[in-house]
């Protein structure tokens, strides 16, 4: 076997455990493996690469990887769990900028190619230029509303949708004389208006509906990796890329479906953004405070109960002591399920992964369409940390932003329990009906000191 059969080889091989390593993460139980096949082909791809007879300079590779490497590893090291979507962001983000630079270093060869070889590069290299820069600045713009650097909220300016589309418009202009003049100041004046074009994309975009730019930017990152591989020519850049770019995009989709956005909108940046008004106070005098032994009582005398987990889960690492009170329950024959939202905490699968840490068994878990039929023959949901995915006013407001997004129906349970540290509103920066409703007992404090006490109450009794 000759030098390039080996690596086909080794990139086809690479490629089946990208595959295999998608369909593993589509299940919670064969999610490790999902994650480790991927890492695998990683592995055979990155080792198989150095091995291209393209490859001159082994130095600048070696340097490039220790400092990646170094800054990859402590990075991951150090984050927080709850800091995961803006860690992402990052990510995309130099994804997005690695296409940019690659594709520039490729400008120099244009001219010597003819024909389809010429055709296919020159189209690819504005593709990488115009979408990675665009993932780029705009990763960099959710990095900052996500790490709360710049205001979450929405930031735009008159005429700012039709100056997008004008920027979308002299991208694709550039891409197109690039073809006709493959010149690097061509190149790099369409970096700098895709570049403008990311941070305005991502700019009047607020509140809840960030997870959906997320996912997108994934995407985005993958496609521009994709056209990177067809300028270099290199068959596994452009599967990875692919596999990237449509798995985001299905993501983006499930996101959207969950947040009631429309796909198209969101591609071309025209999502509705949120508004956030003045409000008036719909609290006070209606909030009922509860304490960990009068929960405990309400929740001995149940039959059903629901745990719908949110953010502030996360944020007081409750997920043991909840299992914990769960087992309590059980043991005294009562049913208890979990309600899962898809965008709870921050980000895809976020309270599947931290009920999975604490052994809670996945049959307990429902998604929202299978738990919310149930909650009018709930006892008692025990909401733990969660405040924007259940909150009635989006089926029962059209005023409010986040109306029409579904919500997890706790409200129709007959005693929900509510705990949170205080009335202060979730991402969306909303108020929530939820908290000042008849059959709702707020339970103020710490989300894993509140658990603990339910768990006491419960053993006293
Ligand atoms: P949120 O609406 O963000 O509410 C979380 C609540 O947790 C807050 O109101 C906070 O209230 C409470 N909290 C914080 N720390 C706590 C602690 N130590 N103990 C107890 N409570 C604590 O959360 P959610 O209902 O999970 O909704 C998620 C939101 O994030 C949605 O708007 C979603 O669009 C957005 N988002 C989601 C993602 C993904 S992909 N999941 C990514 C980015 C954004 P107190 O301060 O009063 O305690």
């Amino acid at each position: 076997m000759n030098l390039d059969s080996g690596l086909m080889l080794a990139y086809l091989v690479a490629s089946i455990l990208f595959i295999l390593g998608l369909k593993g993460l589509t299940h919670p139980k064969t999610a490790v493996r999902g994650n480790l096949l991927g890492a695998a082909g990683m592995l055979v791809a990155s080792v198989a690469v150095l091995f291209d007879k393209g490859i001159v300079d082994f130095q600048g590779i070696i340097i490039g990887l220790v400092i990646g490497g170094l800054i990859g590893g402590i990075s991951a090291i150090k984050v927080e769990m709850t800091s995961m979507p803006e860690f992402v962001a990052l990510f995309n983000g130099s994804g997005g900028l690695a296409s940019v630079f690659v594709a520039g270093a490729g400008l120099g060869i244009l001219p010597a190619m003819v024909g389809s070889e010429y055709a296919q590069s020159t189209v690819a290299t504005g593709a990488s230029g115009l979408i990675g820069s665009v993932t780029f600045t705009g990763s960099m713009v959710a990095f900052l509303k996500l790490a709360e650097k710049i205001s979450g909220g929405t930031i735009s300016f008159p005429g700012h949708k039709p100056f997008n589309v004008l920027l979308a418009l002299v991208s694709v202009g550039l891409c197109a004389y690039l073809f006709v003049s493959p010149e690097p100041q061509v190149y790099w004046a369409l970096i700098g208006v895709a570049a403008l074009l990311g941070v305005l994309l991502v700019l009047p975009i607020g509140g809840a509906d960030m997870p959906v730019v997320i996912a997108l930017l994934n995407s985005y990152s993958g496609l521009a990796a994709a056209a990177t591989g067809f300028v270099i020519g290199n068959n596994v850049l452009i599967i990875a890329g692919s596999l990237v770019g449509a798995s985001g995009l299905v993501l983006t989709a499930i996101m959207c479906k969950a947040m009631n956005r429309s796909l198209t909108d969101v591609l071309f940046g025209l999502a509705q953004a949120l508004q956030v008004g003045e409000e008036d106070d719909i609290y006070t005098g209606r909030v009922k405070a509860t304490s960990g032994d009068e929960v405990a009582m309400i929740l001995e005398t149940a039959q059903k109960v629901v745990v719908v987990p949110g953010y502030g889960l996360a944020v007081a690492q409750a997920q043991h002591v909840i299992r914990e009170v769960a087992e309590e329950l059980e043991a005294r024959g009562i049913e208890v399920l979990y309600g899962i939202h898809p965008v709870a905490g921050r980000m895809p699968g976020h309270m599947n992964v931290l009920l999975a840490e604490a052994n809670v068994p996945y049959e307990q878990l429902l998604e929202m369409d299978l738990i919310n039929p149930q909650f009018s023959q709930t006892d008692v949901v025990i909401v733990v940390g969660a405040n924007d995915v259940v909150n009635p006013a989006a089926r029962t407001d059209p005023e409010s932003p986040i109306a029409g997004m579904p919500i997890l129906d706790v409200d129709k349970a007959r005693t929900v329990v509510v705990i949170k540290r205080s009335l202060s509103p979730g991402f969306a920066g909303i108020q929530n009906p939820l908290f000042a409703m008849d059959n709702t007992l707020m339970f103020f404090g710490d989300g894993k000191k509140a658990v603990q006490e339910i768990l006491e109450g419960l053993k006293e009794l």
